[in-house]
Parts: structure tokens; sequence; C-alpha cells
């Protein structure tokens, strides 16, 4: 048996991808708006006790249209996994578009329309699922949540919240100079301390374990699979493997940007 996503037919989804909004309100000056719309992953089903919030769609994102599945995804399952929540969660990202350059994230953190849209989608997750807490991936993502505070259904959350330090902070770090082993370290320091405040806080995990914190480097163990549930049907399981598959690549900055190169891992080919 093979599970899959089954996508957006029900409501409120539905007439949200329908909605989504375009180049008027994610400029393509800042965002990849050419690779489209990626919205969410996970439960839409109204199952989900944990609403992630994580910030943009990277390259494996564009090839399976679903959020969270490259590096940052499989470092953060782990995290789930370690507070006992291997299926009942839901994610979106504060950005429906790839950020494009350095300074976009900061710069549209604020946009009206931007957030509008975002907030539709939480205040459609939090009434449709039993969400017991809310997890912010980074700056931006708890700015996102911040910002959905001030609104009525934001304001009618009463779950737990946690923002932790993106998954992908300790690369990013290294490549402005940081030592990246420092950097590892801290963010998994700040992913224990976010464990220590979220494993008492969901009451009914899909699979209770002892709270184990992590190290001062991630272990292979320490990342999660991508379940085959939370893709859509028939995409082959290579896309799901524990190493990178796409890339973008381009000898020009507009080649790079056109191009997102996918190649299956050796370990997975069955030639
Ligand atoms: N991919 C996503 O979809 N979101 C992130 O925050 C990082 C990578």
């Amino acid at each position: 048996m093979h599970e899959f996503d089954p996508g957006y037919g029900r409501e409120p989804y539905a007439s949200l991808v329908r909605s989504h909004p375009g180049t008027e309100t994610y400029p393509t000056t800042g965002f990849r708006t050419e690779w489209g719309p990626i919205f969410h992953r996970g439960r839409l089903d109204g199952s989900a006790r944990v609403l992630v919030i994580g910030q943009d769609p990277a390259a494996h994102e564009a090839v399976t249209r679903r959020i969270l599945v490259g590096t940052a995804g499989r470092r953060f399952q782990g995290f789930l996994a370690k507070l006992g929540i291997t299926s009942s969660y839901v994610m979106i990202n504060t950005y429906l578009y790839s950020v494009y350059g350095q300074q976009a994230g900061n710069a549209h953190a604020h946009d009206d329309a931007i957030a509008a849209y975002r907030n539709a989608w939480l205040d459609a997750l939090t009434n449709d699922n039993p969400i017991e807490a809310v997890i912010a991936l980074g700056g931006l993502a708890d700015t996102a949540f911040r910002t959905w505070r001030t609104t009525p259904a934001g304001a009618a959350y009463s779950g737990a919240y946690r923002h932790i330090l993106h998954p992908t902070y300790p690369d990013s770090a290294a490549s402005t100079g940081a030592d990246r082993a420092q950097a590892m370290a801290k963010m998994l320091t700040d992913w224990n301390s976010g464990l220590d405040a979220l494993h008492g806080a969901i009451p009914t995990p899909d699979q209770p374990v002892p709270l184990v914190h992590y190290g001062t480097d991630l272990l292979p163990a320490d990342l999660g699979t991508i379940p085959e549930a939370d893709l859509p049907p028939g995409l082959p399981a290579w896309m799901r493997s524990d190493e990178p598959w796409a890339s973008r690549q381009g000898a020009t900055a507009a080649d790079k940007r056109a191009t997102i190169v996918v190649q299956i891992p050796a370990d997975q080919r069955p030639f």
C-alpha cells in the first residue's frame, strides 16, 4: 500500500488554493514566482495537533509541491518525532513563494497583502484542527505568528507557542563566516529548550516518547524521514531520501534562477 497526500479538494483549502495571490502581491524582484506557489505539508483532514510555520520553499519543494521536504524539513521532522508527533501536524510557510535575494525576506515581512492570505490559512487551520501547539521556524515565521495574533482568530488561540531557530540556521551562519559547529551547537541548545517547553504541552502525541535532548551535533538518527503520506501520489521514494537531489544551477544569475537540476542519489538508483 502506498499512502499519498490527496491535495486541496476539501474546503476551506480548495477555495484558499483557488484564490492564491500572484505577482501583484509577491513581486518577482523578491520572490521566485515563476516556480509557482507551494502551499503546505501535512494533514488537511482536521487531525492536526501541531501547526508549524516555516519560512519559504527552496529547490526540493519546487519539485515535490509540498513544503519542508529538503534539509530543513528532515531536520525538523526529527524535532517533531522527539515530541511524539509523527502524523498529526500541518505546516505552512511565511511566504508562499521562494524568496529571491538576501534582503527580500526581511523587506516583505510586514506586507499587508502577504499577511492577509497567510492569516486566512492560519484561521482555516486553527478552525479546522484541534491545534495544541504552534511552532515557528526562524524569525520571519515568528513575525508571521505575531502578526496573526493581532487578528481576532489569532488572539483567540490559547494553545502553546514556541519560536525556535530555523533548521538551516547553522548553514546560513556558516555562509556568513561563523563557525558551523558552534552554530549547530547553538541551534541544538535552542531546540532542546523548545523540546522542554513543548514536550508536556501536547497532551495526546501520536506516539508518546520520553524526552531525549539533542547533543552538540545532529546525528543521522536525528533526521526524520518525510512520510510518503505527505507527498502527492506517485512521487518516487528517493524524493524522500536523506540525500539532496535538487539544486539550482546555471552560469548566470538568470540561468540559475531558471534551472533546477534533479538527480537521483547514487545509492537510490535501481540500475
Ligand atoms: N523549505 C521550506 O519549505 N520552508 C523552510 O522554511 C525551509 C525550507
